[in-house]
């Protein structure tokens, strides 16, 4: 047995994804009350950002405070140690959540039963299959009319490019939902709203679907309906192949109603049986293996303190192997210097507990007075970062206007670090030195400018770009390279690490290039290592 093994095989880390509000608050709550981590429905604070709340920017950074409380939510549940991390779910804080995607082993996705996929669902499910992240889907809200189970489940399938295999299934949608049939261990599941955690009187086990119990409990026409879906699914779809669930290549699928805590379970007992442990990761220079003795870890997320009479940041850890232990100095490898932590802590959803040690696959809070930017690797005297973190092309971009001369060194130096922090992104024109600020979303503008005059004294103004991409541009034939630059100087920019970005004013721009220039390539995502 390996030094950490049995550690290790105890957690699972992931997320939950979703569009808003198809009900990650609500499934995330019901969790952890299966974990005992709360008590009572209605005790986690949503992170999530109101949709009226979009002008009232104070109100997203008191929202933004209390996230960092839920940022990572840890939990027993038969013996085993969960892991969730939150994501913000406004879009305009999208980055935030598909670096914390870096950071889990798979996700959960939840789905509308009336609304299908949408947006971000789709956006989300691109980010997991760049790694291959293996996705347990819920579908949410079966207590409402939504679409027929089938089409719903093939229009998943094809919008998402994954293939779903049904673990239970439904029996009707809105008022006549009925409950979910449990394909894997064959029993009817009655639906009866607002479940508590721990009711399991309305499971009746079926050993053949034949049984007129089925007929008793849901009637003669739901009853028959549901044996021919069953046939159905079952001839499809067969038993669960795990291998490719970790590949990330099938879904398994659950229906239920979060709000009313049904079909909750179900899942989350397949979750802990299935669900990946940590699991090895690559890095610049080899493999890092679950089960070495020597600590290493990234850092993915970073919280700023915005009272300004505390200027740190909380740096988040996820520990990749060996044992993290308090006060015991490690190796900052872009700094290449020793740093150690009096105060780490963990986040058991009850309190925010400074930490002694923890392992692979948790996350730890460091404090931070500015030392740390996203992509950060801590070792134990290795040289490497991990791969796959990734910067996103930005969408909207504007021109950082420096309203007070005398603060032009805070204001670099502001800039600097809310960049490290990966709030947005920071490219300066080719050849000149107007600085240009990338973002996902409008909201992050009224960040930086509220955090640059409040934390570093700068003032500044944002003059609105007209580019409608950001693509980072390479080539083997270096020359045609030089070419590219010289005659589109006025496109192109360098991002913080120096590498070379053209800002494409459209799409119709962006086509044109590529096909003018086939011996360069564009990319939308940046690999931060
Ligand atoms: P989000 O985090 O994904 O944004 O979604 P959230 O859980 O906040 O859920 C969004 C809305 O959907 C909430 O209603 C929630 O109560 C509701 N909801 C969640 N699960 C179910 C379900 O299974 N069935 C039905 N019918 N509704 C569900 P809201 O009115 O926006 O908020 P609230 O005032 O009820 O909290």
């Amino acid at each position: 047995m390996m030094k950490y093994e049995k550690e290790i095989n105890k957690r699972r880390t992931f997320a939950i994804i979703s569009h808003p509000d198809a009900g990650k608050t609500t499934l995330t709550e019901k969790l952890l009350l299966f974990g005992g981590a709360i008590q009572t429905a209605g005790a986690v604070k949503s992170n999530k950002i109101k949709k009226h709340a979009t002008s009232d920017f104070m109100e997203i950074e008191r929202q933004r405070g209390i996230s960092v409380a839920t940022s990572v939510m840890s939990f027993e549940y038969n013996d085993i140690l969960i892991n969730l991390l939150d994501t913000p779910g406004h879009k305009d804080f999208a980055e935030d959540t598909y670096r914390t995607l870096t950071a889990v082993d798979s996700v959960i996705l939840v789905i509308d039963s009336v609304n299908g996929v949408e947006d971000q669902t789709r956006r989300l499910m691109e980010v997991c299959r760049m790694r291959d992240t293996p996705v347990i889907v819920f579908i949410n809200k079966m207590d409402r009319d939504g679409k027929n189970r089938f089409d719903l489940l093939e229009e998943v399938e094809k919008e998402l490019s994954i293939h779903l295999h049904p673990m239970t299934w439904p029996i009707n949608s809105g008022k006549d939902f009925k409950g979910v049939y449990n394909l894997h261990d064959k029993s009817l599941v009655l639906f009866t709203a607002n479940t508590k955690a721990s009711d399991d009187e309305d499971v009746v086990t079926i050993s053949d679907l034949n049984n007129t119990v089925l007929e008793d409990k849901l009637g003669d026409r739901d009853a028959e309906t549901l044996r021919e879906d069953v046939e159905l699914v079952d001839g499809v779809h067969g038993p669960l192949n795990i291998e490719n669930y970790l590949a990330g290549k099938v879904a398994p699928v659950f229906f239920g109603s979060a709000v009313n805590n049904f079909g909750v379970k179900e899942m989350l007992d397949t979750f802990i049986t299935i669900a990946p442990a940590p699991r090895s990761r690559e890095t610049t220079k080899r493999l890092v293996d679950v089960q070495e003795d020597k600590l290493s870890g990234f850092i993915f997320k970073i919280h700023a303190n915005l009272d300004p009479k505390h200027r740190d940041r909380i740096a988040f850890l996820r520990i990749c192997s060996g044992r993290f232990e308090r006060n015991k100095y490690y190796k900052h490898v872009r700094l290449e210097k020793e740093v150690r932590f009096s105060n780490p802590y963990s986040f058991l959803a009850r309190s925010k507990d400074v930490i002694e040690e923890a392992y692979p696959g948790d996350v730890v809070g460091l404090f931070d007075t500015g030392g740390f930017k996203i992509g950060d690797t801590l070792t134990e005297g290795e040289n490497f970062y991990f791969t796959g973190i990734p910067s996103f092309s930005p969408e909207i971009f504007k021109e950082v206007v420096n309203k007070d001369p005398m603060k032009t060194k805070q204001l670099e130096k502001g800039l600097l670090q809310l960049t490290d922090e990966g709030v947005a992104q920071l490219f300066t024109q080719f050849g000149g030195n107007k600085k240009i600020i990338g973002c996902v979303g409008e909201l992050q503008f009224e960040v930086i400018q509220y955090r640059l005059l409040q934390e570093y004294g700068a003032s500044v103004e944002f003059r609105a770009q007209p580019y409608y991409k950001a693509c980072w541009i390479t080539s083997t034939d270096k020359k045609k390279l030089d070419d590219f630059t010289r005659f589109k100087s006025s496109n192109i920019a360098e991002d913080k690490d120096k590498h070379l970005v053209y800002l494409a004013q459209s799409e119709w721009f962006l086509n044109t290039e590529r096909q003018n220039n086939p011996d360069i390539e564009f990319h939308f995502t940046s690999e931060i290592h």
